[in-house]
């Protein structure tokens, strides 16, 4: 059901794991199939310098975050907002129409953990 794209990164992930001192966390779930997607992210001079994922989801989610995550590093968290899921579909060369849903958590855990970073920010000034 998968293309080649897909099944390679999936079957090789970039990005797995878990950054312990992470400047913004992340954990999405999915409301279509009840998976979930942990994005751990390290800022420096408002760049992501390093994102890492974890996943408890099906082959397109592992695929899509390790992606995602790629995209992102190197950016800036302002840049890093308007990455769509649509964007990481394509550099995949497409998912099966019902796993497009799947893309969408990579997404939301990258702003997710944006947020979680904005607001640890914002705490460290309000000390
Ligand atoms: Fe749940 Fe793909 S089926 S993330």
């Amino acid at each position: 059901m998968y293309n080649k794209k897909v099944m390679e990164t999936f079957a090789n992930p970039q990005n797995v794991g878990y950054i312990e001192d992470n400047d913004g966390a992340g954990k999405v779930g999915n409301a279509t199939c009840g998976d979930i997607m942990e994005i751990t992210i390290k800022v420096k001079d408002n760049v992501i310098t390093d994102a890492k994922f974890r996943t408890f989801g099906c082959a397109a989610a592992v695929a899509t975050s390790s992606v995602a995550t790629s995209m992102v590093i190197g950016m800036t968290v302002d840049e890093a907002l308007k990455l769509t899921n649509a964007k990481v579909v394509e550099y995949l060369e497409g998912l099966p129409p019902q796993k497009i849903h799947c893309s969408v958590l990579a997404e939301e855990a990258i702003k997710e953990a944006i947020e979680d970073y904005r607001r640890r920010q914002k705490d460290k000034e309000n000390k």
